[in-house]
């Protein structure tokens, strides 16, 4: 695991004999058999286990029926062309680093669109997760045959931290991008008393909490990209980083464009 890695407080409930044990142990997991077993300090902590052969993820209080895993969603050409991120990117074919993968979700609408995406996440929970669901969604799961084709153009990479795959790339032992996503932890939410965000959103803030040093990132990404960087913000942040080019505005997110910056 690297520096900088924010890994939350994790208990594995099940066998501790299993792989899957002592990879969570090997993470820096606690083992508990079941939910009875935990002691009453880690009862905080937000529980992986196995259920019918898949890693799912839940927060305190939440049943085991409603765990969370990664079913990622195929959306159509069409559909991917118009969401914000797609847009953001600029027309494919082409080579995209997405360096704060999470769940997913946007490396597969921009593979949907036609991209070949190199993922990074480096919280392993979340990690974990996504490969999971990678790996369920290239044997068919889900109800679109093209969702296996998608998510075969998705390469989540052993390494786990933005910074070093952008200098291994630098240094040309990854092939080239074209374009690399940002897309941070959001700051801490403003508004007050709004509905709970999905699921998904839940447990990204719980397994990931922010990104305090993502404004680092902007300048590496535009040493490496050869067409742009694309940082994915809500609509009310300000922008990560100066010198933006262009942006796409949606009442909920804004999508800030920069250009390369050349070798001298
Ligand atoms: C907002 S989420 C990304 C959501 C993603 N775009 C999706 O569609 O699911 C941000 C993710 O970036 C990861 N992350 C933050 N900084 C990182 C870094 N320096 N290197 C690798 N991953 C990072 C966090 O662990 C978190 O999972």
């Amino acid at each position: 695991m690297s520096h900088n890695t924010p890994v939350h407080d994790v208990i594995f409930l099940g066998d501790p004999e299993t792989s899957a044990a002592r990879d969570a142990v090997g993470f820096g997991a606690t083992v508990a058999v079941d939910e009875s077993a935990i002691a009453p300090e880690d009862r905080h902590r937000v529980r992986l286990e196995v259920v019918d052969g898949r890693l799912q993820a839940r927060l305190p209080g939440w049943p085991r029926s409603a765990g969370f895993r990664v079913e990622l969603d195929c959306p159509t050409v069409a559909e991917a062309r118009r969401s914000p991120v797609v847009r953001g990117a600029g027309t494919p074919p082409g080579v995209l680093l997405d360096a704060t993968a999470g769940f997913g979700t946007d490396a597969v609408r921009l593979a949907a669109a036609g991209w070949r995406v190199i993922a990074c996440e480096r919280n392993p929970w979340i990690r974990w997760l996504l490969d999971e669901g990678l790996a369920a969604a290239r044997e068919g799961a889900g109800d679109r045959d093209d969702l296996a084709e998608v998510a075969q153009r998705v390469r989540l990479v052993e390494i786990p931290e933005a910074r070093e795959i952008m200098a291994a790339i630098a240094a040309g032992a990854i092939e080239p991008v074209d374009v690399v996503l940002l897309d941070p932890m959001y700051p801490a939410e403003r508004r007050g008393k709004a509905a709970l965000p999905p699921k998904s959103a839940q447990m990204l803030r719980a397994l990931a909490g922010e990104d305090p040093q993502a404004a680092e990132l902007v300048e590496p990404a535009r040493r490496i990209a050869r067409r742009r960087v694309i940082v994915k913000r809500p609509a009310w942040a300000s922008p990560l980083a100066e010198d933006v080019a262009h942006s796409i505005a949606t009442k909920l997110l804004r999508i800030d464009a920069y250009l390369p910056i050349r070798h001298p």
